[in-house]
């Protein structure tokens, strides 16, 4: 889809459908939506009078002009109460927007940025947030199957009448654009089966970025994993077919700077749970346990289209994790990167094992902070819920930059403890730490863990296990306001990881 800027007034444009909102609980219209109305004769106030446009969230009401107006079509979009407005708001009324226009089959149609009457109006974030609700709300992933409802949008078109607003809104819009896209190549690569997405193809679209986008990518195959002696990657691989990987990307936007902001993922491409093997219901979601690396590929992706003037190395650590006579099992004791030996309680608590290597890579590569992301625990989502993403750490400023970065780009996070007691659950009687402390305080016992990986370097933990993927819609809990969250792969975490890079300079 094509993302434009176009300087007018919105009564004036000529398009198949002109997108307005208006808010809930106003009995009065203001804004481009009384200009409208006054056009066309009273009719929308009618329609508010009549309850037929509420103005609350989610509400896309489609009027025809009947040649009243050049636009043949007017959407009125709800967006809430004016006091509760904010960015997401404009996320929310561009997913629902987009959304109706593709069903009625429309290709082209031009918006106003919403909320830009307000006294807080913002035009640049809202911008951003007006494309990414659009472009994250009409994802769905095609490679293997066309949709039902073919009809794609070909082009948007932000409309606006302040000269003086022109630069916000084009900066705003292509920053969206490629934060959405991004988060989009996540989505994709999680959504992907896990006989496509095996760790050499998540290593090979990595370095086909790096080449494409100007950045650095090392990718560490089995035989150069053994050489440097990360064992706990190589014992997750070891039961399948497809060998295990390490990826590294560098990207330097800031070459006078030694400060270095490290995002590193969990790739597990497909998580049976091992010899410890899941049950098969649990089983069926488990492609997308390489959410985590998804997030830092599509970061990386968005940082050098956006060249931020700030230093980035991203990290991933890609495995299958099988069973078979190869494969690692319970009671194997590993000795990680950083010299700390683990005892394997359980082969399906393998995702803290491939990030124990990673992050202390990232450590010994100088990273001044690193920000982890992954499908960690199923305990984070007995506690959280599909709602939030868990945050731990061990820095209290960096946690705070995290919180305040997702949300700012409406990406819901909530902070869980790392004290010291927790750390008794994974003492182990034969060696530094066992991988699982049992089911109390599963997904901060998980947090522990990495601490171990990360010496004093500032760190702060994602558990994403309940926010990288939205059940079907005729499953559990769909996220009814996040309407630009799909089902399938979310793409958590890109977005928080822009937010904060933006803010690391
Ligand atoms: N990939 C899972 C965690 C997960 C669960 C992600 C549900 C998304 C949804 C992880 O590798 C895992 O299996 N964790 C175990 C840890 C346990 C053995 C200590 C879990 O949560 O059951
Ligand atoms: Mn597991
Ligand atoms: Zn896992």
């Amino acid at each position: 889809m094509k993302v434009s800027v176009s300087l007018g007034r919105a009564v004036d444009v000529a398009t198949p459908l002109l997108a307005i909102g208006v808010y809930e609980d106003e009995p009065k219209i203001t804004g481009t939506a009384a200009e409208v109305d006054s056009i066309l004769g009273g009719l929308l106030g009618q329609l508010v009078a009549d309850q037929e446009i509420t103005g609350k969230t989610n509400q896309v009401v489609v009027v025809h002009s009947q040649g009243k107006l050049p636009a043949s079509r007017i959407a009125i979009v709800g967006l809430g109460k004016r006091s509760e407005f904010d960015s997401d708001t404009v996320r929310q009324a561009g997913a629902v927007v987009a959304q109706k226009a593709r069903d009625i089959k429309i290709s082209r149609f031009i918006s106003e940025v919403f909320g830009r009457d307000l006294p807080s109006a913002d035009l640049h974030s809202w911008s951003k947030a007006l494309v990414e609700g659009m472009i994250l709300g009409l994802y769905r992933y095609e490679r293997f199957k066309k949709p039902e409802n073919g009809a794609e949008i070909e082009e948007v078109t932000l409309i606006e009448a302040d000269p003086r607003n022109e630069d916000a809104v084009r900066s705003g819009a292509r920053l969206g654009e490629i934060a959405a896209d991004a988060t989009n190549l996540a989505r994709d690569l999680s959504n992907g089966p896990p006989n496509l997405v095996t760790p050499e193809y998540l290593a090979q679209v990595s370095a086909s970025l790096a080449t494409d986008l100007g950045f650095s990518c090392e990718v560490f195959d089995e035989k150069a994993l053994r050489d440097k002696g990360m064992r706990a990657i190589l014992a997750v691989g070891e039961g399948s077919v497809h060998p295990p990987r390490l990826v590294v990307m560098r990207y330097t936007g800031a070459p006078d700077s030694k400060r270095v902001l490290a995002a590193v993922g969990k790739g597990i491409t497909f998580d049976s749970g091992g010899l410890s093997i899941k049950p098969a219901e649990t089983m069926v979601p488990m492609k997308h346990d390489m959410s985590g690396a998804a997030a830092v590929i599509g970061f990386l992706q968005a940082v050098a289209k956006m060249k931020l003037p700030v230093n980035v190395l991203g990290v991933f650590s890609a495995a299958e994790n099988l069973p078979s006579g190869t494969a690692y099992r319970p009671s194997d004791i590993l000795t990680a990167y950083n010299g700390k030996t683990i005892e394997i309680t359980s082969t399906d608590a393998e995702g803290r094992l491939i990030l124990s290597d990673a992050l202390a890579y990232a450590v010994e590569q100088g990273a001044s902070a690193i920000v982890d992301l992954a499908t960690l625990t199923g305990a984070c989502v007995i506690a959280l819920g599909t709602v939030a993403t868990g945050l731990m750490g061990n820095d209290e400023s960096l946690v705070d930059q995290v919180e305040k970065a997702a949300s700012a780009c409406g990406e819901r996070v909530w902070r869980l403890p790392l004290w010291k007691q927790y750390g008794e659950q994974i003492k182990s009687q034969v060696a530094d730490l066992k991988n699982t402390g049992g089911r109390a305080a599963g997904a901060i016992t998980a947090g522990y863990f990495l601490s171990n990986f990360v010496g004093s370097v500032p760190w702060a933990h994602l558990d994403i296990a309940g926010t990288a993927y939205q059940a079907p819609p005729d499953q559990t809990y769909p996220a009814k306001d996040r309407p630009y969250l799909v089902s399938g792969a979310t793409g958590v975490g890109v977005r928080t990881l822009l937010a904060l890079a933006a803010g690391w300079s």
